[in-house]
């Protein structure tokens, strides 16, 4: 039988790292992309002792930049024809206003922009397999955004609470939307919470923050879980559009339920692509 793809980004550390070598472990081709030679090089090695699977490749891929998502995608193509799940993991939290070489604010990029233009390069190798899965990772943070549509990426005012908040509101726009997109297809789109989990994500942030959030954090391989969940089992088969927080459905606060703002999300996500990727092509 023709082994499954699985495409994951963000895998070089944290939540990431452990879901690629769980995955790994049920005989997966597993991909990931990497923006760090050294990290990639560590986290394939890492990969393959724990799963016992050879089968891992990675690719250079910047989410900072929308040419680098460009390259990359070119690139897999010409090795790879499908993927069968493809998990948008990677995320960063930047405490201070650092733009992309694309002059988007660098949270709301790397974690929202990024992966809404990644999945739209990838739409085609995912509609090639018989059933397909997004995972998006999104957060409970989204509850604390407040989402401004005349300034989407919080540059004009920046708090890095908030611009956190709503990139990870916008993961869940993103899934709804897309979710609705493709109900006719064979690919399901989800999002999830997976807990408040030991990484290194908090490290650009203030160390009270980090210390705090240290006492109340899950181990790596809990968070890992959630996404492995939802990427292979049998249980969530056909299951699209859904938030799952850790192994439950979660509950979405009032404006991540807001289609119509959703949509509205949507077509700005695309004006902010195609504004610097000229030939980017909508579904
Ligand atoms: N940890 C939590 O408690 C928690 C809670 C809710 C949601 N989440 C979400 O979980 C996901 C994974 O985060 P984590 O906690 O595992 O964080 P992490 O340990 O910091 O890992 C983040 C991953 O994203 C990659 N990344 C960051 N910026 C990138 C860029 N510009 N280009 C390419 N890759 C980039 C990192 O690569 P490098 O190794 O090169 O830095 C790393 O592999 C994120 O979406 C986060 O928002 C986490």
């Amino acid at each position: 039988m023709e082994k499954k793809v699985c495409l994951l980004t963000g895998a070089t550390a944290g939540i990431g790292k452990e879901a690629a070598a769980m995955i790994a472990e049920d005989n997966f081709k597993l991909v990931f992309t990497a923006r760090n030679k050294e990290r990639a090089e560590n986290t394939k090695k890492y990969i393959i002792e724990q799963s016992g699977n050879e089968d891992i490749d990675y690719f250079f891929c910047d989410l900072a930049s929308l040419n680098s998502i460009k390259s990359f995608t070119k690139e897999f193509k010409e090795k790879y024809d499908k993927i069968d799940v493809l998990i948008n993991n990677a995320g960063t939290w930047e405490s201070k206003l650092n733009y992309t070489e694309d002059g988007y604010e660098r949270t709301f990029a790397v974690n929202h922009l990024a992966h809404f233009y990644l999945t739209h390069l990838l739409l085609d190798l995912l509609a090639k397999s018989n059933s397909a899965r997004i995972i998006n990772v999104a957060s409970a943070a989204h509850k604390y955004a407040r989402f401004n549509f005349d300034d989407p990426d919080s540059s004009k005012k920046f708090d890095f609470l908030k611009v956190y908040a709503n990139s990870k509101l916008a993961n869940i726009w993103f899934t709804n939307v897309l979710a609705e997109k493709l109900k006719d297809k064979n690919i399901t789109v989800n999002s999830l919470m997976p807990g408040v989990i030991v990484s290194e994500l908090l490290r650009s942030l203030p160390f009270p923050i980090k210390q705090l959030t240290k006492l109340i954090s899950k181990p790596t391989t809990y968070g890992a879980k959630t996404i492995v969940r939802l990427a292979l089992s049998e249980e969530v088969q056909g299951i699209t559009g859904t938030y799952f927080d850790e192994f439950k459905v979660g509950k979405l606060s009032k404006e991540a339920q807001n289609f119509e703002k959703a949509q509205k999300f949507w077509e700005l996500s695309e004006r902010m692509i195609s504004s610097k990727i000229p030939d980017f092509q909508s579904i």
